[in-house]
């Protein structure tokens, strides 16, 4: 069986001290739960911070991107061995909004992939149609190629996928549990057509885009969904919570 997996995505929002101050309110909130993996991914500012409050607890901690070289004269970058160094367990790459606003491609995702399992770091591979593809009848022909050029040359190791369809990020407009299982199914066959049919079937797929304390349990009924990566309600201790408690829902 696979573990559910629900990661909260904080994107460019809180400092040190809101990072604390989350932190404190949320783990009392979930600290009975141990049939789910909770994960937490705060700017880089807030890693150490967040480590030395997530200490001992049943929360991980994820950084939200990395660069693909481990050291070097590469001026704001942090490499995979920087993020372990904070004692983060996973990194998230390919984000539509590192692919839209900063220039990422298939191929920069692949080195950035690469890197992190050299580094040890589990991955959360964000992939997802934008609008436009899913217009044009191309929503699968996009996943395909990002999963096949993003994990070009690479093993299944420590990789978590995360389809998040572009239009439903910070929109509101979730997927339907239908569209979304649609999505998931196709991805969870790539995986095994790539790496077989054993890795496919532990491999967790999340969902993203607009997840809410009130859709996620409908969400998570669908067979091929495995938890989620949540941006806007992950802001909030109560709401995350709500959603790491999505079979109480
Ligand atoms: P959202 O973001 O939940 O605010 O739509 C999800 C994501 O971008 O990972």
């Amino acid at each position: 069986m696979r573990t559910p997996l629900i990661a909260a995505n904080w994107k460019m929002h809180k400092t040190t001290a809101q990072t604390r101050e989350f932190i404190m309110e949320f783990l009392p909130l979930v600290k009975d739960l141990s049939d789910v993996e909770i994960v937490i991914a705060p700017p880089f500012t807030s890693l150490a911070v967040a480590a030395k409050f997530l200490k001992g607890s049943n929360v991980k901690l994820a950084a939200q991107d990395l660069f693909w070289e481990d050291e070097g004269a590469y001026t704001g970058e942090i490499s995979g061995p920087m993020l372990k160094d904070v004692e983060c367990s996973y990194v998230i790459v390919g984000h539509s909004e590192r692919r839209q606003y900063f220039a990422e491609t298939d191929e920069t995702v692949n080195r950035k992939i690469g890197a992190a399992q050299r580094s040890g770091l589990g991955v959360i591979f964000c992939i997802g149609e934008t609008l436009q593809e899913r217009e044009d009848g191309r929503t699968l022909d996009v996943l395909k190629r990002q999963l096949t050029e993003g994990l070009r040359d690479l093993s299944p190791d420590g990789i978590v996928i995360a389809y998040e369809p572009v239009w439903a990020i910070g929109t509101g407009r979730t997927a339907t549990p239908e569209q979304a299982q649609e999505a998931h199914s196709f991805i969870r066959q790539q995986i095994s057509e790539m790496y077989g049919q054993g890795v496919a079937e532990g491999m967790r797929i999340l969902y993203g885009g607009s997840v809410k304390p009130d859709n996620i349990s409908a969400l998570m009924r669908m067979p091929d969904l495995d938890g989620a990566l949540v941006g806007g309600a992950s802001l909030k201790p109560d709401s995350f919570a709500k959603i790491v408690r999505y079979r109480e829902v």
